[in-house]
């Protein structure tokens, strides 16, 4: 079975039909660059770009980076235009695309939801969080494989800051810190999670898990097993397409 799967991210809004089987892209994504400012206007016009380039008519699962209630309303907006708090987004998306079924769920726990069905959390029990480092900091917290949805671990205070402010790759990037300089961000943030919730397992998804192998050996002390997310980038495109299934 396919379904169309769109991750709408800080910088791109990338999409594909999904072999939900596969747990993979059944045709290769395309992607348009996320309007700025990210209204729900441009970024439903960025949507309609993806899923048309398919002529895709089938049910569409989406992710926003922000919490998302009941498959359709937007509550938060950390890092898109304030003005999608309160959105019913699934109506906005449906209307755009003429009609289209439309579900829509929170990029990190998208993710996340692929990532234990078909990456790094695969048959993995007890507590495991996924954390997204991106633009900013996404959580998703599954107890057993079951997902506790819109957990928004990124916005732990952190010596006194919204923890992604300091920690998420895009703090690495506009402050240009090194790896080692960055990495003992990232392990008093993960130590600080790791307070709270004790989990077996971290998955380090988000873009910057493609250079794990940079970071990941420089951070100590912390009980967990930490991993790098294995679908990568295309985590959030198979994870919205799965939540929409869910819903049938
Ligand atoms: C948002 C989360 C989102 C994360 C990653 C945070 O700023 O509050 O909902 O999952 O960024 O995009």
């Amino acid at each position: 079975m396919k379904i169309f799967g769109v991750d709408i991210g800080g910088s791109g809004i990338k999409g594909a039909p999904v072999d939900l089987e596969r747990g993979d892209l059944a045709e290769e994504r395309f992607k348009v660059l996320t309007p700025h400012p990210a209204t729900p206007d441009g970024v439903a016009d960025g949507v309609k770009e993806v899923v048309h380039h398919f002529g895709w008519t089938g049910p569409v699962g989406l992710t926003f980076p922000g919490v998302v209630t009941g498959g359709a309303t937007i509550r938060t907006a950390a890092n898109v235009d304030k003005s999608w708090i309160d959105t019913d987004a699934r109506a906005l998306f449906s209307d755009r695309l003429g009609g289209h079924e439309v579900t829509v769920v929170n990029d990190a726990d998208a993710a996340g939801v692929a990532e234990m069905a078909f990456g790094a959390g695969r048959d993995r029990r007890g507590t495991v969080i996924l954390l997204t480092f991106g633009t900013g900091i996404g959580s998703a917290v599954f107890v057993d494989g079951a997902l506790v949805p819109n957990t928004e671990l990124g916005h732990l205070e952190l010596n006194g800051h919204d923890a992604e402010k300091k920690a998420s790759s895009k703090a690495k990037d506009d402050g240009e810190l090194t790896w080692e300089h960055w990495a003992r961000r990232v392990q008093k943030y993960l130590a600080h999670v790791e307070m709270l919730f004790s989990p077996e397992l971290f998955i380090i998804g988000g873009g910057v898990s493609r250079k794990a192998d940079k970071f990941l050996p420089l951070i100590e002390g912390i009980r967990a097993e930490m991993v790098p997310a294995q679908l990568q980038n295309n985590a959030g495109i198979v994870g919205a397409a799965m939540h929409a299934r869910k819903r049938d």
